[in-house]
């Protein structure tokens, strides 16, 4: 009875360590297909490579800092353009992950802004994520 206390111990333990590291990021990097990229993309991915990559990843894959964008949760169904908008306008609380919060990125202007929705838009397209 002992021994089967501590089998069912030691699983929920794994699962809930498993659980926990999807969550808090560590296993996030996502593998990512980059597409001929519009001219627009172009632009927004070097933007995205200065202001987004040092916590979202390069091409959006994710990193220790950052949750990857190319996932089924950030497509437009779940979070539109305005979603995107907002959140490099007024910032994210932490809320899906447990990286902590996404501070502004005021350094980036409107056509900036658009340029990186339509790169992020394209990386998701290439990689499924409609
Ligand atoms: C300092 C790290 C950091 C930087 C830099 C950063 N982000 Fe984020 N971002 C985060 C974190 C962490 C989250 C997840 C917050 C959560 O849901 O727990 C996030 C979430 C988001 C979301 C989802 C918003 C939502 O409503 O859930 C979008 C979209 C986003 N980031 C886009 C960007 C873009 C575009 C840039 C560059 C202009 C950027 N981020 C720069 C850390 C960062």
């Amino acid at each position: 009875m002992k021994f089967w206390i501590g089998v069912i111990i030691v699983v929920v333990l794994f699962a809930g360590g498993t659980i926990w590291r999807a969550q808090s990021g560590r296993t996030n990097v996502v593998s990512v297909t980059v597409p001929v990229l519009s001219s627009s993309a172009k632009a927004g991915e070097a933007l995205f490579s200065q202001s987004c990559a040092v916590c979202h990843g390069t091409n959006a894959a994710g990193s220790r800092r950052g949750p990857s964008l190319i996932l089924q949760i950030y497509q437009p169904g779940h979070h539109s353009d305005a979603a995107f908008l907002s959140a490099m306008q007024l910032g994210v609380r932490r809320h899906h992950w447990r990286f902590g919060n996404m501070p502004r990125r005021p350094e980036i202007d409107e056509q900036g802004k658009k340029d990186i929705i339509t790169y992020v838009r394209e990386l998701q397209r290439a990689n499924g994520i409609l």
